[in-house]
């Protein structure tokens, strides 16, 4: 049955006619749809807390386009949210948490994830599962410990996470038990998104990049494994996909060791290069430059055509280098896909 999904199938190690395309943040502002949805909900917490309206929202890209997978709606901060931190959103300027400066403050949060909080969550799930076209797989994620514990130590979006950098360096142990708390409460949390029907998990790692080697081993290899480690002893049908966001060369030991199903490359990051090191050993998935498909026209079809190329023969999921962005006309997307799925010489 489940072979019958292309997303699926490539994960499996299968090669398919069809090249699956979905797109990081199809859900969201570029679509006229989303942004009325959106306009009723009181905060963007209780829009991902509606299952109603997050369920109809993960639908909509679906409808309009026929992507090969949806994605679940919700956030990647709704787990601090569930381990006690207060957590809001402010209109056009992204996420607001209560910082976290001292170690002391760590012991404010809850030890264990309360899943219950997160029962809207579940239900969406539930509600898109009966609503996807036969052929559309389904992809529940979350954020991985480090990109998530950068959240919560800044309390917002940084630059560089340069808050949750000096934290690292200045409190080890603190941080290691923080990101500690967030490998389990990620890891039940996926858990539960697989039970509730989603077919395959993303972990995002949208902040890997900034680190020196030494802490992203810390911070990013190490937690991300232990995470792939537990899916894949309690749920070994449960393909994966590890987007760990600006790897760049570190993607050699991430195939070799991390253990997931597929690698997500961000769009610097060089499609031959790697082909070349993964040969085989896992899928790709990626990486056009969000800014090309703003763009369109002729620069598009270059870049689409490219990336086609350089991942032809490999298992490749097309998609987005990062984040599909808010003024993206739909119009291009639609060219997009029309241009993934054309036959091809
Ligand atoms: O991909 C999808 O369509 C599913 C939904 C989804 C959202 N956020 C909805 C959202 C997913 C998978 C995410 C992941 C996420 N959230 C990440 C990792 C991926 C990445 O982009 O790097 C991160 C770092 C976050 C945290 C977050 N949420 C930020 C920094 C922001 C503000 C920036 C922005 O784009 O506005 C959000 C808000 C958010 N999450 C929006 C959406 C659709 C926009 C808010 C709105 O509609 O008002």
């Amino acid at each position: 049955m489940h072979d019958e999904k292309p997303l699926l199938s490539v994960l499996r190690g299968k090669k398919t006619s069809v090249r699956p395309i979905w797109l990081m943040r199809q859900a969201g502002r570029y679509l006229p749809e989303y942004r009325e949805i959106r306009s009723k909900a009181t905060s963007f917490l209780d829009f991902c807390y509606t299952p109603s309206a997050a369920a109809e929202v993960t639908l909509q890209p679906i409808r309009r386009f026929g992507f090969d997978a949806a994605i679940l709606f919700s956030d990647i901060l709704v787990v601090p949210d569930a381990l006690g931190q207060k957590v809001s959103f402010e209109s056009g300027e992204g996420p607001r948490l209560e910082p976290i400066e001292y170690p002391e403050q760590l012991s404010l949060l809850r030890d264990s994830i309360d899943l219950d909080r997160l029962e809207p969550v579940f239900e969406t799930i539930d509600r898109v599962k009966g609503a996807l076209p036969p052929q559309t797989a389904f992809i529940g994620f979350c954020g991985a410990p480090w990109t998530v514990a950068s959240y919560m130590i800044a309390g917002r979006g940084t630059p560089d996470q340069a808050p949750a950098r000096l934290f690292a360096y200045r409190h080890p142990e603190a941080f290691e038990k923080l990101i500690d708390r967030l490998v389990a409460a990620s890891t039940a949390y996926l858990l539960r998104q697989i039970d509730a029907g989603v077919e395959t998990v993303q972990i995002f790692d949208s902040w890997a990049g900034v680190l020196p080697a030494g802490e992203f081993d810390k911070w990013v290899f190490s937690p991300v494994r232990k995470m792939v480690r537990t899916l894949k002893k309690e749920r070994p049908e449960t393909p994966i996909i590890a987007f760990i966001r600006g790897a760049g060369t570190h993607l050699i030991e991430l195939v070799e060791g991390l253990g997931a199903d597929a690698y997500g490359l961000e769009t610097a990051e060089d499609p031959a290069w790697a082909v070349r090191q993964t040969a085989g050993r896992a899928a790709l998935q990626g990486n056009l430059d969000p800014l090309a498909l703003v763009a369109g026209g002729d620069a598009l079809d270059i870049e689409i055509d490219s990336l086609l190329e350089a991942f032809s023969g490999h298992r490749h999921i097309f998609n987005l280098g990062h984040g599909i962005l808010p003024q993206t006309p739909i119009e291009h997307v639609e060219r997009l896909i029309a241009r993934v799925r054309s036959p091809r010489i």
